[in-house]
């Protein structure tokens, strides 16, 4: 009997025609079509996910990421081949980039398993690309390392420095409030975003790109480097050599992806004061693998894990400062206590052996383990009879003043009930009221928006109200502020207590409890449950899938047709 070598590069998956070598012959054919020697075709292929995209802004390097991608592998014996899938950017999608992630993650994955290829590389950046593209590669299990675009460059502006998009949110609250005028609004219109890039800030995209490195799926070191420096583009050759080398040397997702790694990444999590879409995404990214996230495991990681990274929009310091203060490199030793330490990366090293102590951290933007930010992490889980399987707040970027809140609700109906109503001069609120947004699900046509980020009424505004309990059943930008409950759930939509909520109704928010609950009668709420309703589904196309398939936020929002197949 011999021994039938493992079928790889262009042999890989061929197509079914029910003649396997007619296939390959059809295959070597048509490749030769676009001008490789037949010595080319015989490497080992890594496939690159090509993101760019003239819709968004922050993947404006891609094509030059996907060169260095090459030469990396070139100059490591392989055979690139770079391949375009869905591109998300965040402010460039209607509903939402957000009710578009699970496509790109579907898309991606199709892509790595039905093309030939031993391994990728996955370039991407904004908010939902990264976490789509992990998800893939934890269901496909192709070895594959995760590279990103990079932040972009905070602009000097008169003073100060500006940067996408926290300066964004507090210029258009103080432009609200009325004490900037409408011609410097449209200044700093042009101020935010100068660089290629994605948000300065410790926002959506670059807390994932810290988890990324905490899950080990890019590089130590790799995730921080700004958009615009030679060192990214040095990254991107090292990461098409590391994908050439695991190709002889396999180091799948699931080696890497592990109970101990993503616990790892929720302590980074907290530790940065990160984006609170973090924990949607890396649980949609555990639970390919069958690893659940649990949000009372996650209060208790959040009391024993300091915020140790003064960024905005908690902090002061951008993500240009972060890099060059450490990096990912500096807070891992920082947190290295807490974290699991066997946990491997990309290039088969454990944490043990590849975290050395820094030589220089700049205390300013990473914080010693024993004089933090704050001593607890930045996000809570709350339970309750307003929230059975759970809320998050971002109590780092919350007004500890507000943190015990019991009052009466202002309830929204929907986006359209909110931007109809919230600037009204005769909106019965008041500054100790708590403002509620519902139907704003994953589930609903809104597609789960950063809308939990509720204005403050104009009218309170222009009397000096900088904050309010604001809750909702949708996500909040990575780079808002503000006391805000979010991720409701199960959301309005599903049926939960937030859809039965009513105006003049009062809701108890205790963050030392953990709990939010609604102060009304079992017997009334049974009562206002008889007249509801779910809400009617899309008639077809990808509205209605994501309508029959979207799972709670506790599920991290992915397809339930998407989990592993054992569930
Ligand atoms: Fe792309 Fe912020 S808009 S990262």
């Amino acid at each position: 009997m011999t021994n039938t070598p493992p079928k790889r590069g262009l042999a890989r998956n061929t197509a079914n025609y029910g003649d396997k070598d007619f296939a390959l012959y059809l295959r070597r054919s048509f490749a030769k079509s676009m001008g490789y020697s037949q010595a080319m075709l015989d490497k080992p292929v890594v496939g690159i996910v090509d993101t760019g995209s003239d819709y968004n802004n922050c993947h404006r390097t891609v094509p030059e990421l996907v060169e260095a991608v090459k030469r990396g592998v070139l100059a490591a014996g392989g055979l690139p081949l770079a391949f375009p899938t869905v591109s998300l950017c965040e402010p460039s999608l209607f509903p939402t980039s957000m009710h578009y992630r699970n496509l790109a993650a579907i898309d991606t994955e199709a892509m790595l398993t039905a093309q030939p290829m031993d391994s990728a590389v996955l370039i991407g950046g904004c908010d939902k690309t990264v976490p789509a593209q992990l998800m893939a590669a934890a269901s496909a299990n192709v070895p594959a390392v995760q590279l990103v675009t990079g932040p972009m460059l905070a602009t000097p502006f008169q003073g100060e420095r500006l940067a996408a998009c926290t300066d964004c949110r507090r210029y258009w609250a103080a432009y609200r409030a009325g004490t900037v005028s409408p011609e410097r609004i449209g200044q700093i219109e042009g101020r935010l975003a100068t660089t290629a890039g994605t948000c300065g800030v410790m926002g959506t995209a670059s807390t994932m790109a810290c988890i990324s490195e905490a899950l080990g799926m890019t590089p130590l070191g790799h995730g921080s480097i700004p958009a615009v420096h030679a060192d990214r583009l040095r990254a991107a050759e090292e990461a098409g050599a590391l994908a050439v080398r695991l190709i002889e040397n396999p180091i799948r997702p699931s080696d890497i992806i592990t109970e101990h790694s993503v616990e790892n990444a929720v302590r980074v999590l907290l530790a940065l004061g990160g984006s609170t879409n973090a924990l949607i995404h890396l649980t949609a990214v555990a639970g390919r693998l069958g690893i659940k996230i649990d949000l009372h495991r996650l209060n208790v990681l959040s009391d024993s894990t300091p915020v140790l990274v003064d960024l905005k929009p908690t902090g002061e310091g951008y993500m240009e400062d972060f890099h060059s203060a450490g990096g990912m490199q500096a807070l891992l030793w920082e947190l290295r206590d807490l974290l699991h330490m066997d946990c491997i990366d990309v290039t088969g090293v454990s944490l043990r052996e590849r975290l050395t102590k820094p030589e220089f951290v700049d205390r300013r933007y990473i914080k010693a383990f024993d004089e933090p930010v704050t001593p607890v992490g930045g996000i809570v889980a709350l339970f309750g009879s307003l929230a059975p399987r759970g809320a998050i707040l971002k109590r780092s970027a919350a007004t500890p003043s507000l943190f015990e809140t019991e009052a009466r609700v202002l309830v929204f109906d929907g986006l359209e009930d909110l931007a109809n109503r919230i600037d009204d001069p005769d909106l019965d609120v008041v500054a100790g009221d708590i403002m509620v947004l519902k139907n704003a699900g994953s589930l609903t046509p809104a597609g789960m928006p950063e809308a939990g980020y509720l204005p403050i009424p104009s009218k309170l505004a222009r009397a000096g109200v900088k904050d309010m309990v604001r809750m909702s059943d949708c996500r909040m930008s990575g780079t808002a502020f503000g006391t805000i409950v979010l991720h409701i759930t199960p959301e309005a939509a599903a049926g939960g207590p937030l859809g039965l909520i009513e105006t003049g109704d009062r809701v108890r928010l205790s963050v030392k409890d953990r709990s939010l609950d609604l102060l009304v009668d079992e017997a009334v709420l049974a009562e206002r449950r008889k007249t509801w309703s779910p809400p009617a589904k899309p008639g077809r196309g990808w509205d209605r899938i994501i309508a029959d398939q979207v799972l709670q936020a506790d599920e991290g929002c992915d397809l339930a047709v998407m989990r592993p197949a054992a569930e």
